[in-house]
């Protein structure tokens, strides 16, 4: 299973590399308005920063919803790194716009996968990754761990190469049950994946072998 880290902000993919689990990045025009960077410019800087920090997969976002748009701006990200993946919506034109980087060998992400259907059609038309949000479903009261499941299966049946990167992973148990149902990426924040580490009885158990260790006179 693949941890992707969902944030533009350098220092938290600084420390989830240090950590040394981590397999990418995905970053959205949200996240990168968080951490202030405008213009263009600076946003492709920002792009190669975080590339030079992790070993592969920075998803960068097409801004543009015309197919002409997206692959104009689709082929200058990928021209900043051979770590970009072009993240791509899931829309008429973004399908459009996968099969034509899947023809030429780039890397697509499709993002705001929301149903099967959607991720069949992304997966046909060569994406690398199809990004189903199971926080956001479960925001409007449906189940988004039920649609990773069956993208899983779905994926199975066919043996689409495209992997499920579930994102909008909002806490460790959502982590935790992609990692049971067969999820192939997770993006979640750092502090979701930092999350992982603790338990109550680890840092009893530490604290009482430091006490212990005391007497060994080492
Ligand atoms: C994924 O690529 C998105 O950037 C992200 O996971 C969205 O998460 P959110 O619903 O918490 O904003």
């Amino acid at each position: 299973m693949k941890f992707f880290v969902d944030t533009a902000n350098l220092q938290e993919i600084k420390e989830c590399q240090a950590l040394g689990i981590l397999d990418g990045v995905t970053t959205n025009p949200s996240l990168m308005a968080k951490v202030g960077i405008t213009g263009k410019d600076a946003i492709f800087a920002h792009y190669k920063a975080i590339c030079d920090i992790v070993d592969d997969n920075v998803s960068a976002e097409v801004l543009g919803t015309t197919y002409e748009d997206m692959v104009r701006e689709g082929e200058e990200l990928a021209e900043i790194d051979a770590k970009i993946v072009v993240k791509i919506p899931m829309t008429k034109d973004g399908v459009r716009a996968i099969k034509y980087f899947s023809d030429k060998g780039i890397r697509t992400n499709c993002t705001l996968i929301f149903s099967a259907g959607q991720a069949i059609l992304a997966a046909k038309a060569g994406a690398s990754y199809v990004s189903p949000f199971i926080g956001r479903l479960d925001d409007v009261g449906a189940d988004g761990m039920e649609l990773i499941e069956q993208l899983v299966d779905i994926f199975g049946n066919y043996g689409f190469e495209t992997e499920i990167l579930a994102a909008s992973v909002r806490h460790t148990m959502h982590l935790l049950q992609c990692a049971e149902v067969g999820a192939d990426v997770v993006t979640c924040p750092s502090n979701v994946i930092m999350g992982l580490l603790n338990h109550p009885l680890t840092d009893k158990g530490l604290a009482t072998f430091m006490e212990d260790a005391k007497k060994l006179n080492l």
